[in-house]
């Protein structure tokens, strides 16, 4: 199993490239379930997720070509991917494959739509919390879908002639069920209207890709999408936005370790509130030309609290990684975690690196450190393990991070990208 060791200490500078949205690129590929014609999407990044879900759709009877990697002159590369599904091969989504990426159980809404039946494993729990799916099954059945629950799977079915239109307003907000509805209510007979629908930027680039493709939605970005329903969807050619959790990843590593490094083929628009928290702790953070500009200022961090909302509000994708820089603020912090009830395993990592650290509920309060010291340390979930690396690219020594299949998940070339900029960082394959 991989590690990644890392010697603390040394402040980054150079360009990171930002690679396509993991979160983004996962819906983007199950929207070619709903359609015959070919889907292209640029700028897929090569991740173990990724990777995933190209088995499962091949399941599903969707054919799958990649175009070559072009490098470009700052380290980056983009994927081109072309997705067909001339005929739904399987509508059945099995466990084996559904229990090892969440993502994977979205599945449910383009087979609903294009096939009229689905059989989808329930995903189960997940290390960072329950996450049930009520959500999904009151959204469906809205549309018409009957839907059951048999031996650990949802069969559901679309009344004769499809599903119809209909308003459906979620209880609370999730992004996969937004996700679903949007694919689900594309192919649909009539109008829905979602309301208390995500606003994530991923949801817009489901939207924007699914409007290429013939679907008629308006409003996505707000709490209330419309989708006139079509009969048919064709191929497309779509790129996939760029990763705002990875960007606010490296942006928070740079204010922890001090130095200046641009985040290029990113976008500051896409996570606000999380780039003003990293300013108010005390690094300096513009718009440039193509990306974003990032100077921090490693000893000076300041102190500030946190509490994650869906979007616009402070992601919960980003909760362990300012943690992760708040460790060595010069004062006290909290970070309040709203959105998943099990999402603080980094914490007792973080204090195996010297990082005084007290939960009580869903807040963490989190009292500055003058120094980290490095220390081996276990990755837990995707977004936990990055802020291992951020705290040990700031503690003085070795830090030793296992299990890092998590981070294989969602960050792209994390050693290389880290490296070029003076990081040093280096995977060991045992
Ligand atoms: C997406 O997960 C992301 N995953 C997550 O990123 C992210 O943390 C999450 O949104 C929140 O932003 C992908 O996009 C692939 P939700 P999702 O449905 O869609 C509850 C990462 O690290 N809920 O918005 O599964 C749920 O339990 C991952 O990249 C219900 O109660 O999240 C949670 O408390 C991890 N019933 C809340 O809603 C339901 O039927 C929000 O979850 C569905 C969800």
């Amino acid at each position: 199993m991989d590690r990644i060791r890392i010697v603390g200490g040394n402040a980054l500078n150079g360009i990171i490239p930002i690679s396509g949205a993991k979160n983004a690129a996962l819906p983007l590929m199950i929207a070619s379930l709903l359609t015959s014609d070919t889907l292209t999407l640029e700028n897929v990044p090569h991740l173990a997720d990724v990777e995933g879900l190209i088995r499962i759709l091949g399941n599903h009877g969707v054919d799958i070509a990649v175009n070559g990697r072009r490098e470009h002159q700052d380290g980056s590369y983009s994927r081109t991917v072309h997705f067909t599904c001339r005929t739904v091969a399987d509508t059945t989504a099995p466990y084996e494959l559904v229990s090892k990426m969440r993502a994977s159980f979205w599945v449910i809404g383009p087979l609903l739509a294009r096939e009229g039946q689905a059989r989808v494993s329930l995903p189960g729990g997940c290390a960072i919390g329950t996450r049930p799916v009520d959500l999904f099954i009151e959204g469906l059945t809205a549309l018409g879908a009957e839907m059951e629950i048999d031996g650990g799977y949802i069969n559901a079915k679309a009344p004769k002639g499809g599903l119809i239109g209909a308003r459906y307003t979620f209880p609370k907000v999730s992004v996969g069920a937004t996700h679903v509805m949007l694919m689900a209510a594309s192919l649909a007979r009539g109008t829905t209207v979602i309301g208390n629908a995500a606003r994530e930027p991923e949801v817009v680039d489901l939207a924007n890709c699914l409007n290429a493709m013939g679907a008629k939605i308006s409003g996505a970005g707000t709490s209330s999408i419309t989708i006139e329903g079509v009969t048919s969807l064709s191929g497309a050619r779509h790129r996939v936005l760029p990763d705002r959790i990875e960007t606010g990843t490296y942006a928070m590593a740079v204010a922890m370790t001090g130095g200046d490094v641009t985040l290029s083929g990113t976008d500051i628009t896409l996570l606000d509130t999380a780039i003003e928290a990293i300013r108010r702790a005390g690094a300096e953070v513009s718009a440039v030309d193509g990306g974003i500009r990032v100077i921090g200022h490693g000893d000076a961090i300041r102190p500030v609290d946190i509490v994650t909302e869906p979007f616009p509000g402070f992601p919960t994708d980003l909760q362990a990684q300012f943690m992760g820089l708040m460790t060595r603020a010069n004062g006290v912090s909290h970070v309040t975690e709203t959105i998943f009830e099990n999402r603080f395993m980094h914490v007792q990592e973080l204090a195996r690196l010297g990082a005084k650290i007290t939960l009580s509920g869903q807040t963490a309060r989190i009292e500055g450190v003058t120094r980290l010291r490095g220390a081996p340390v276990m990755a837990t979930d995707l977004r936990a393990s990055v802020s291992l690396v951020i705290g040990g690219l700031a503690a003085e020594g070795e830090t030793m991070v296992s299990r890092v299949y998590h981070l294989d998940r969602g960050f792209e070339r994390l050693e290389e990208k880290l490296t070029r900029c003076g990081a040093i960082v280096e995977r060991i394959s045992d």
